[in-house]
């Protein structure tokens, strides 16, 4: 959807990545506009060095691009938006420093403006991440929708960085206002996580996974993927193998680890995924494996893969869910070779075998309990 969004500075047409006309979702929301207002009224000055954590898609970039913010994100989709939409509104890319949740933050910090993320994992490893480079000068404000601010989320900002406070909500949204305390006696980051598999998962029984702030089922072995370790295809000689939506990678790895000769190709949007897939897969194998923060398969060559496993990304939101899933099951269908299948775990409910009939014009069910589906697709 390519909305304008109205801010002090100016009115900005955004949208979210990748643009589909049949998602009616808005790149900003109440949230954003409450911080850029309240930036204004309050004349806050946004000099020396701006950092703006955890923009969705890209509209505080966007709308402070003046300012030469660093964005730091974890998604490369809102990398890909927040560059679309500062091409919109005419600003030069270079006009924000766009860095992922994996790189070293600023040294120094003057203004720090947090959209709080949906991972309070995430939010803890990023403020520590940053605390370096806040000082008792930098102004600290956090926005978010008031369903995404709790006590918690509050308590790490206390912790890491100093004395808190939130303003009156607007339009269910509020303001986190904080007032760093250099001095504090903060905790070690305690991120990345690893923990070791149970028995009876296949290959990767009793193996370690590293997990970095944020990724899918960070603390534990989520239930759907343990029932898709149970069932994997047998992947032989050099296969290509995609583990596509890879999170922490256990996926692929228990496919290196089964079939040393596969390729295995681990793709996520989120550097934080990709980053704990790397490293899984460094702790337990060492083969030749690529590692990929991209938009599901945008870019790997027609034709070029034998086998593809996918456990998609399942939101609140419906529409996401659905316009996520149909990417990658169509991206999965363009890269494989004839004869390549797609595995797919999923929610009963969820329907997938529809959506890969009409793609691939089969579907087979491989395995199912009261919950979960393994459906498999073959490119004919
Ligand atoms: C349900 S999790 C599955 C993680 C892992 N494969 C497992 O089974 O434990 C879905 C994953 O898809 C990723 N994802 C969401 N949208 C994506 C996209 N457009 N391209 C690639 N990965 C995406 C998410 O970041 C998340 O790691």
């Amino acid at each position: 959807m390519n909305d304008r969004m109205s801010t002090p500075w100016g009115e900005y047409a955004l949208a979210r990545f990748p643009e589909d006309p049949r998602e009616q979702l808005r790149a900003w929301d109440a949230a954003d506009t409450y911080l850029l207002r309240h930036l204004a009224e309050s004349g806050t000055p946004l000099t020396g060095s701006v950092v703006i954590l955890g923009d969705r898609w890209g509209a505080l970039a966007t709308a402070l691009s003046a300012h030469r913010p660093t964005q730091i994100t974890d998604s490369f989709l809102a990398h890909e938006a927040t560059r679309a939409n500062l091409a919109r509104a005419g600003a030069e890319e270079a006009a924000v420093q766009l860095l992922t949740t994996q790189d070293t933050p600023p040294a120094r910090i003057d203004v720090l403006l947090v959209r709080v993320p949906k991972s309070l994992a995430l939010l803890e490893d990023q403020l520590h991440r940053v605390a370096p480079g806040v000082h008792e000068g930098t102004v600290v404000v956090g926005t978010g929708m008031v369903k995404e601010i709790h006590t918690s989320t509050l308590k790490l900002f206390e912790r890491i960085l100093g004395p808190t406070r939130t303003s009156l909500a607007e339009k269910k949204a509020r303001l986190i206002f904080c007032t760093p305390f250099p001095g504090i006696a903060r905790d070690t980051n305690p991120w990345p996580y690893s923990y070791q598999l149970p028995d009876g998962v296949g290959p990767v029984s009793g193996r370690t996974v590293v997990n970095h702030a944020g990724v899918f089922c960070a603390d534990r072995l989520d239930i759907g993927t343990r029932f898709f370790l149970q069932h994997l295809p047998r992947s032989r000689g050099s296969e290509r193998v995609v583990d596509l939506g890879c999170g922490n990678g256990v996926v692929g790895t228990a496919v290196a680890l089964a079939n040393p000769e596969a390729e295995v190709l681990f793709v996520d949007e989120s550097y934080q995924a990709v980053a704990s897939a790397e490293a899984t897969y460094r702790a337990n194998a060492d083969g030749s494996a690529e590692f990929r923060v991209s938009d599901g398969l945008a870019g790997i060559p027609a034709g070029s893969v034998d086998l593809v496993l996918n456990n998609p990304p399942f939101h609140s939101h419906q529409a996401t869910t659905d316009t996520t899933a149909w990417r990658m099951f169509s991206g999965a269908r363009r890269a494989l070779r004839p004869g390549g299948e797609l595995w797919v775990i999923g929610n009963r409910h969820l329907g997938y075998h529809l959506k890969l009939r009409r793609l691939f014009g089969n579907s087979e069910l491989v395995a199912g309990d009261a919950k979960f589906v393994i459906l498999r697709a073959v490119k004919k």
